[in-house]
């Protein structure tokens, strides 16, 4: 049954700008922020590893199903379930995975939101020249001087904000479309510029053997870098692999509905399975260029790998501040950060502004600025996490609201929401709509996706989170 259902939001106007808008949710904060410093948290080419393995054992998998659930709902997460729940005579408690992934998103846009706040004011800073000749100490005195003004962070979040706002309100086509359309591949030339500067001036060998290196006795380390700026204590816990896994998830959007709320806005004839290996190795290769880009720096001026949420703040204006038109390139490269992060926010709200329009009837402008407005409020939280907040008295479980925030979206909602929807797609949706809606030609490849969504994903979630709890 192709395409019975249409969306009252729109569509994309072509698999091309389905996939586009994909790559923009997925390419974000998570590859170039992110992924560089947990993996120098998490001691290196072990804890990627674990992560190329999540990625394709468990990223693809749940891809193809959230597109899938989206497609054939047509709807906003929470009403696309409510119509499979009825299309399959599911128990109704499946619902509350749609609710789930609303919750996620805001939360993550929360704290997101901030880090993009520091991007943005690093376009500022880049571009008036303020890494020229930069050395390690003054890069890290900049960024702490960020750090330390609440002010200037609140008000790079509030900008940002309104800036998620505005697409968002714009809706599917007038804004989402063409932001991503240049601004995605420009992002890579750049990267790949900056590989090219780390493989002449930084420590390029020693940066790829930290990456590309396993050794198998560092995939329990976790590392954290002392207040004073030392070196990093390490401790033996089984945390690395959640980290690892609870990454995989949010670097691809998965687990809180961004994708299936993506999927929905899909062309009927497009393939999922050629549009999510597409989505996958464009993030992947992202994340990898920036962690090549960022540790031969880091190696090669004395850094410390596990120096946490700022690593690249500190690492690549170091590669700016010395290379010849760097402060141009350093400008485009936060422009563009920023741009990557604009398309990521963007699909945070999605879910929950699309819900808003189709159940309380209200116009996309003002529940845009609801969703907006209430997760600014929140990442205040994040912002004095960095500064007044930063104290012990102010921490739970030994951990900052910021930290906080990252540790329960990251490695427990999007997992836990991944999970379900696995279960759901393999267990719960009849093989004829699943594979009805995926129209694969290739019979093995439809089998082999049911097998790793109904056995392979779901085991592999649930023995990480057994074992980082302590049970197994
Ligand atoms: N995938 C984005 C990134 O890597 O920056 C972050 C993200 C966007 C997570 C949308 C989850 C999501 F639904
Ligand atoms: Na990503």
């Amino acid at each position: 049954m192709p395409d019975t259902r249409g969306s009252i939001h729109g569509q994309w106007s072509s698999r091309f700008v389905f996939i586009l808008a994909a790559v923009g949710s997925a390419v974000g904060l998570g590859n170039i922020w992110k992924f560089p410093y947990i993996t120098g948290e998490n001691g290196g080419g072990a804890f990627v590893l674990v992560y190329l393995v999540c990625i394709a054992l468990i990223g693809v998998p749940i891809m193809m199903a959230e597109i899938l659930i989206g497609r054939r709902g047509r709807q906003s997460p929470i009403n696309t379930m409510r119509v499979l729940v009825a299309d399959e005579q599911a128990n109704p408690a499946w619902r509350w995975l749609g609710w789930l992934g609303v919750v996620t998103g805001f939360l993550i846009l929360s704290y997101y939101s901030v880090i993009a706040g520091w991007a943005l004011a690093y376009v500022f800073r880049a571009g008036a020249g303020l890494f020229t000749g930069a050395d390690a100490d003054s890069v890290s005195t900049l960024f702490g001087a960020l750090l330390g003004s609440p002010e200037s962070m609140l008000a790079w979040h509030t900008i940002f904000m309104v800036m998620t706002m505005v697409v968002v309100a714009r809706g599917v086509r007038g804004g989402l479309e063409k932001a991503v359309t240049l601004l995605m591949p420009a992002l890579f030339v750049l990267l790949v510029l900056l590989v090219f500067y780390a493989m002449y001036q930084g420590a390029f060998a020693r940066g790829v053997e930290f990456l590309f290196n396993a050794d198998f006795s560092k995939v329990f380390q976790h590392c954290e870098s002392l207040e004073s700026g030392g070196p990093a204590s390490c401790r033996f816990t089984g945390e690395p692999l959640l980290i690892a896994l609870g990454h995989a998830f949010f670097t691809l959007s998965l687990g809180m509905g961004a994708i299936m709320v993506y999927g929905s806005y899909m062309p009927g004839n497009a393939s999922i399975a050629r549009a999510t290996l597409i989505i996958v190795a464009a993030d992947t290769v992202a994340a990898l260029l920036a962690g090549l880009a960022i540790f031969p720096i880091v190696f090669a001026n004395g850094l410390e790998p596990a120096a946490g949420p700022g690593l690249i703040f500190q690492t690549l204006p170091i590669a700016f501040g010395s290379m010849p038109g760097g402060r141009l390139f350093g400008t485009l490269f936060f422009v563009l950060l920023t741009f990557a992060a604009w398309t990521s926010a963007i699909s945070l709200i999605e879910p929950a502004v699309a819900w808003l329009v189709e159940n309380r009837g209200i116009a996309r402008v003002p529940a845009a600025i609801a969703v907006g407005v209430l997760a600014w409020v929140l990442g205040i939280g994040s912002v004095l996490s960095f500064n007044l907040w930063s104290g012990e008295s102010f921490q739970l479980f030994g951990k900052t609201w910021f930290d906080l925030m990252d540790y329960l979206t990251a490695n427990i909602l999007l997992p836990l929401g991944g999970l379900f929807i696995a279960l759901f797609a393999g267990w719960v949706m009849s093989r004829a709509a699943s594979r009805g809606e995926l129209r694969m030609g290739d019979r093995r490849g439809y089998r082999t996706w049911r097998f790793l969504v109904r056995y392979v994903s779901p085991w592999l979630v649930v023995i990480v989170f057994l074992n980082a709890i302590g049970l197994i």
